[in-house]
């Protein structure tokens, strides 16, 4: 299948390497083709992996782009990407709308009644929004038994066929246990997922490691 990733940070290439690892062809997009890094990731990557602008990646997918541009720019991204080459596509969005213009740790751009998920779905109405991964580091997005646990991960999106189709994506070629993912509704619940990154990074700093992740335990119901 023919995915576009959006995205030359460590996001992007993760997300990139996993896809053509597991037999998918990819376009890395930035936001001018050559980039170096882009350039460096298809040399090493062969023959199902290449590079171009935001506008190549979203026209080459056939169904799926993967948004791992920095969140406070995705909407600048999203328009060089161009409707018209994510029209009806999935874009999975894994940003977060991290402001570290004044030092760590950041701040969200947006947050409480509104979410960069809910934004980009308003903008682009054509296209299938599907929030998720952003909660974890990029090395568990793709490798989640790097962790000797169970753990979790959240999808948000307006969709249920796209989210579907999202979640047998993470299960199939990423490895997450479907019992272990998630959905808690349309884009608004990006809200939750967008405003635990306050936490994260705090956890983060705490345990000097980006090697964890959130667990959820359930009871049963009260009699
Ligand atoms: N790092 C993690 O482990 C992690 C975990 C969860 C979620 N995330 C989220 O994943 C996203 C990617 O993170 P990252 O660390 O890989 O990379 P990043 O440095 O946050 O973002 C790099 C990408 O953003 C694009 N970009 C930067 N400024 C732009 C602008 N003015 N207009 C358009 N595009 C612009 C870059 O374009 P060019 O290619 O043209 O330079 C590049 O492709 C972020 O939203 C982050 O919050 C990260």
């Amino acid at each position: 299948m023919r995915i576009g990733v959006l995205g030359t940070g460590v996001v992007g290439a993760t997300i990139a390497g996993k896809l053509v690892a597991v037999g998918q062809e990819v376009r890395m997009g930035s936001r001018a083709p050559g980039n170096a890094k882009a350039v460096a990731w298809a040399e090493k990557s062969g023959a199902s992996a290449s590079q171009g602008s935001f506008a190549d990646a979203a026209a080459f997918a056939e169904e799926l782009v993967f948004n791992c541009t920095a969140g406070t720019h995705s909407l600048e991204a999203l328009e060089l990407a161009g409707a018209d080459n994510l029209l009806g596509k999935i874009l999975v969005d894994l940003a977060n709308p991290l402001d570290f213009s004044r030092g760590m740790p950041p701040t969200l751009t947006v947050c409480n009644d509104d979410s960069l998920g809910e934004r980009i779905q308003r903008l682009y109405p054509a296209v299938r929004v599907v929030k998720t991964l952003n909660t974890v580091n990029s090395a568990l997005m793709v490798d989640p038994g790097a962790l000797p646990e169970d753990h979790d991960l959240f999808v948000s999106g307006d969709d249920p066929v796209a989210k579907s189709r999202v979640v047998d994506a993470l299960v199939d070629w990423f490895g997450w246990k479907r019992e272990r993912i998630h959905d808690l509704g349309d884009i608004s619940t990006s809200r939750g997922t967008e405003m635990l990154l306050p936490l994260w990074v705090r956890l983060y700093a705490a345990n000097q490691s980006p090697r964890f992740n959130f667990r959820i335990v359930k009871g049963s119901a009260p009699a």
